[in-house]
């Protein structure tokens, strides 16, 4: 399956084939462009954790189809034991990564998927599964290009924008989350020009985002993360866009690690600082910040570059994947149902329930 932004693209960053999922490995991009093709949901949750696939709602998608494989591969042959068996493998791919909600997110939407009453053989619950997986791709793509509508209006013709890490179609299988704004502003002939976060120490930045906005013809100038504040007062900066793993109910956001600086420092500059995503990364149960799982990951990750180490031997190193940026550093954040605006408290149940009303499938 090919979604809106794959359209005559060379790449593919998740595909459903022949009963088992297929992922770009975003580990060896931009150099080579190679697929792991994962078999069970242990191998789905393997590639979530060694980040072959990563950035928040394409975690949640990988999930959904984490839990239709392991539907397909289980032995169980009632109802009762599959559901067990879906439980199990639930609980593994929970375990791969913590901070990105849209995982636990995807997982208890295709587990309630296979909750509902008449689904009475193994082979009904295996569709409904895989039914519900596909839905959430689907589903994502849609939300994506809305989320970049609602957008248009905060971006000024010829935006100077910085971006930090990757939320594009790699990071969300399907057109971007704050780089869907991005490219929903380009597509609508406004001229952006991105300055890009290299985002170390994984480099999403320099390795992935450059690579998309390149295939989109966006003109964009790579940074290292530290520059953002000679950039500002020097080209001069119109707003900072990125994308969000999880927002608490007060508006408080965690991201890819340096996120919170570059908020700091849009404030001090006056520059808008805006997020962007799903519902499905919102986490209105956590009241604020301070209650986010940020992710701690190995120490390999700052110490060595491509293999070389560039730090003195046995080096004390903490490696936070995320960070979370207080809510009073936001100006807005945009979704699919709209974009909310401080208080976050009140703004963000009223999208909620707007897009009960009116929901995105
Ligand atoms: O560690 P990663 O690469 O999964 O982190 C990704 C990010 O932090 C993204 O900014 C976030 O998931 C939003 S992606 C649309």
């Amino acid at each position: 399956m090919r979604g809106v932004s794959e359209r005559g693209r060379g790449y593919r960053v998740l595909t459903w084939r022949d009963g088992a999922v297929e992922m770009l490995d975003q580990r060896l991009l931009p150099h080579r462009v190679e697929y792991v093709t994962c078999a069970d949901s242990r191998a789905v949750a393997d590639a979530i954790r060694e980040m072959v696939i990563r950035g928040a709602p394409a975690i949640g998608v990988a999930a959904g189809y984490g839990l239709a494989l392991a539907a397909l591969r289980s032995e169980a042959d009632d109802p009762a034991g599959l559901r067990r068996d879906l439980a199990s493998a639930a609980e593994t791919l929970r375990a791969s990564r913590p901070t990105a909600v849209n995982l636990f997110w995807a997982v208890d939407r295709v587990l309630a998927a296979v909750a509902r009453p008449g689904l009475d053989s193994v082979a009904l619950l295996r569709d409904a599964a895989l039914a519900e997986a596909h839905a959430i791709r689907e589903e994502n793509a849609r939300v994506c290009e809305r989320m970049g509508q609602h957008a248009l209006p905060l971006i000024p013709d010829r935006a100077r924008i910085i971006h930090h890490c990757n939320t594009g179609a790699l990071a969300t299988t399907d057109y971007g989350t704050a780089l869907g704004v991005i490219r929903a502003a380009h597509e609508a002939g406004k001229g952006p020009h991105v300055y890009v976060d290299e985002t170390r120490p994984r480099l999403q930045g320099a390795r992935l985002t450059a690579w998309e906005l390149r295939e989109l013809g966006i003109p964009h100038t790579v940074i290292v993360d530290s520059a953002s504040g000679h950039i500002m007062r020097t080209a001069g900066v119109d707003l900072c866009v990125v994308g969000c793993d999880r927002v608490a109910a007060n508006g408080d956001t965690a991201n890819k690690i340096g996120t919170y600086n570059l908020a700091l420092v849009a404030r001090a500059h006056g520059v808008p600082f805006y997020v962007v995503g799903p519902l499905s990364t919102l986490d209105l149960a956590l009241p604020h910040g301070d209650a986010i799982p940020i992710e701690e990951r190995a120490a390999r990750e700052v110490t060595h570059i491509e293999g070389e180490q560039i730090t003195p031997d046995g080096v004390a190193v903490a490696n936070p994947a995320f960070d979370v940026t207080p809510a009073e550093y936001i100006t807005a954040i945009i979704t699919e149902a709209g974009i909310a605006y401080p208080p976050y408290e009140e703004s963000l149940p009223q999208l909620v329930e707007a897009a009960r009303l009116q929901p995105a499938r």
